[in-house]
């Protein structure tokens, strides 16, 4: 097969890696891709939410299977672009229609969902330009804290955490009416806070059935300890040894089931993958947000914890055969640090070269943020440029690897935190 992959990320270089491990792919073309990815297929420059550039390349190039890595292009329509397009409609595009993206997409849409369908999560109130001074009352009627949330997308920024009424009403007149996070964030959602600990559970579905895959959980803040500002992911784990059998049945009767039930009655087709971020509080899971797609740093873990021909799994999505397919587990545990340049997640550095990759030994090394310049050097882009992946008989095993490796990389100003994992490795582990 030919197969096209959109993005650029960590998470892409883990999917080309494993779809280039497949029998079935004989070509794989990454649109646009990083250093990493060139070691998987060929790079092409085409940005993610160009649809007539991507319809070109995909029948000038006999692609038959599009996967798409990151939510922008599944929130603007691509899955949707294809169907009603004569020509590309018989190609399958692992990822869900505009309607299903729009749990990501939009954060009232997915509050709306889940009370509909009786999901359990945070209470909470929609406001907008008409309805701001309803919102600075509503702020008057509760207890902090108050957790607010840009409706569409804000590239992982758009969640406030306020610990007094005061600073969550200014923050919230910032948003809608200063347009703080754009024409997406004049929509807010103020939410009920939930105090539990974090863990992100993926499933792969073709719409009539759905396999859930590794659990993992991910490290937001830059600073360790979990101090300071989010990032997109500074790393992952997987398996998550606070979530056992009994928790992940209650997960899947009291959030997976209701989800899938709910996108059946909406009537919306969903075939990729879906994202639910959880939390556990006092033993009890509730749901905090839907992505539409893999996570970035988690699919660095989730996908090597897989033995499944990931080509072959895709292809029942298409077919709707998902139902006939075990996902088959490495019991290994998984764990990656990300390597991030310097200043992020504000502004920070780009164009240093980047040593020792070679160095690198029993890690996997993922690319995010870099590119070859034209010197044929591999340098730096992005704010998160690395992922250093390692197994492990036991996370700690893994952890270590991974420090140890982070190591040998060498550019100016790199940073990463060496204490993923801090908060539950010393717990037995449950794989
Ligand atoms: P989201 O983009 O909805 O995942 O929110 C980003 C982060 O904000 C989450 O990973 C949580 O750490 C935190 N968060 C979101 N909603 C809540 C909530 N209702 N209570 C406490 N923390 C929350
Ligand atoms: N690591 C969080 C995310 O991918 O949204």
């Amino acid at each position: 097969m030919h197969i096209l992959l959109l993005g650029s990320g960590g998470r892409e270089h883990t999917l080309a890696w494993k779809l280039a491990q497949s029998d079935k792919c004989e070509q794989l073309h990454i649109a646009p891709g990083n250093a990493g990815t060139l070691l998987c297929g060929h790079n092409i420059a085409i940005e993610v939410d160009d649809f007539e550039n991507i319809r070109h390349f995909v029948l000038s190039n006999k692609i038959d299977m599009v996967v798409v890595g990151p939510e922008l292009p599944l929130v603007k329509g691509i899955q949707d672009y294809f169907l009603q397009d004569k020509d590309l409609s018989r190609i399958p595009l692992i990822g869900p229609e505009k309607a299903g993206a729009l749990l990501e997409g939009s954060k009232a849409f997915a509050k709306e969902f889940m009370k509909r369908h009786r999901i359990p999560a945070a209470a909470f109130e929609t406001f907008d330009g008409d309805s701001l001074s309803k919102g600075i009352a509503y702020i008057n009627s509760v207890n902090g804290p108050y957790v607010l949330k840009a409706d569409g997308l804000a590239a992982g920024k758009g969640v406030i955490i306020c610990q007094t009424a005061e600073e969550a009403q200014k923050e919230l007149r910032a948003m809608i009416s200063n347009s703080k996070f754009g024409e997406a964030g004049r929509r807010v959602v103020i939410e009920e806070f939930l105090d539990g600990d974090e863990f992100s559970v993926f499933i792969l579905t073709d719409g009539i059935s759905y396999k859930i895959l590794p659990t993992a959980k991910d490290y937001k803040r830059i600073g360790e300890g979990d101090t300071g500002l989010n990032t997109g992911g500074m790393g992952a784990i997987s398996p998550v040894p606070f979530v056992d059998d009994e928790l992940m049945t209650r997960v899947e009767k009291e959030i997976i089931i209701p989800t899938m039930r709910g996108l059946k009655k909406e009537k919306i087709t969903y075939k990729g993958f879906l994202y639910f971020g959880l939390m556990v509080v006092n033993d009890d899971p509730y749901m905090i947000e839907y992505n539409v797609r893999l996570g970035d740093p988690e699919t660095q873990v989730v996908l090597p914890r897989i033995k499944n021909d990931l080509v072959d799994l895709f292809i029942h999505v298409a077919n709707e055969t998902l139902g006939t397919q075990e996902i088959i587990y490495d019991r290994r545990a998984a764990a990656t640090i990300v390597l991030t340049s310097e200043g992020y997640p504000e502004e920070y550095t780009k164009g240093k070269t980047i040593g020792g990759l070679k160095d690198v030994h029993d890690s996997i090394v993922f690319h995010a943020g870099t590119k070859i310049d034209h010197g044929n050097n591999r340098v730096t882009t992005g704010g998160r440029v690395i992922a250093i992946t390692s197994y492990g008989q036991d996370l700690n095993m893994a952890l270590e690897l991974c420090i140890k490796n982070a190591g040998k990389i060498k550019y100016d100003g790199k940073y990463f935190r060496k204490d993923i994992g801090y908060d539950v490795v010393a717990q037995p582990e449950i794989v």
